[in-house]
């Protein structure tokens, strides 16, 4: 898609083609590019899902990586915060990541908060039909509360935390994601597989034959 703004600014920088093309580094990998999202609350166990799911993915022999928040935000986008703009930023060159990594034809596990559903939307925008997969780990906000791993929640409530998500910033869940894991409900280990047999069923592994 055109992006009229990007082209009055950039009007000399023209996109290179390359010879490899995605059906090539899925010949070769024997499975696609894809970029699964996880999104939901600081807690509700994003990150811990997107790991093991990197491992059992790993083991199987794929190639796989995570983009996780915490992580990203000492690096690349450690110019950022939390206000609305910042976050929106935060998603948006997280999506442009992840999409080359896709190009390159690797299964991306991305584990942002991504509070606002236009920001997800974007980056479903940037990609192919197929291969942007929307998770939400649904967990409610009392249980992050209790959870509070890094007990930034504590920090939050006191009001030493400001704009945090799910205390004092909104969160908007998705309203239709290709897949929902309660982690109220389910163990680690169903969430994994939960994920597998989606990427399964969206052709993205070549697992069914
Ligand atoms: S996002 O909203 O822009 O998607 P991101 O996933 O990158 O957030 O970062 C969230 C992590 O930053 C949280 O897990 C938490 O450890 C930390 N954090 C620090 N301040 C805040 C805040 N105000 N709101 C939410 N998370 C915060």
């Amino acid at each position: 898609m055109k992006n009229v703004a990007q082209e009055r600014r950039q009007p000399y920088v023209i996109w290179h083609e390359g010879y490899v093309q995605p059906e090539d580094f899925e010949r070769r990998n024997g499975h696609r590019g894809a970029v699964v999202w996880f999104t939901g609350l600081s807690g509700a166990g994003k990150s811990t899902i997107a790991r093991e799911v990197e491992w059992r993915l790993f083991e199987m022999g794929k190639h796989v990586f995570v983009l996780d928040g915490d992580n990203v935000r000492h690096g690349l986008n450690r110019d950022l915060g939390f206000s609305p703009k910042d976050r929106e930023e935060n998603i948006r060159r997280v999506g442009e990541v992840a999409k080359l990594f896709r190009n390159a034809g690797m299964i991306v596990l991305t584990a942002f908060i991504s509070p606002y559903r236009k920001d997800r939307e974007q980056v479903r925008k940037l990609l192919p039909e197929g291969d942007f997969l929307e998770i939400y780990v649904k967990c409610g906000v009392d249980t992050c509360i209790q959870r509070d791993p890094k007990g930034l929640y504590q920090k939050a409530l006191r009001g030493e935390i400001p704009e945090f998500t799910g205390i004092s910033a909104p969160y908007e869940p998705p309203e239709d994601p290709e897949l929902v894991l309660d982690t109220e409900q389910m163990s680690v280990e169903k969430c994994v597989d939960a994920v597998i047999d989606l990427l399964d069923r969206q052709g993205i592994l070549h697992l069914s034959g």
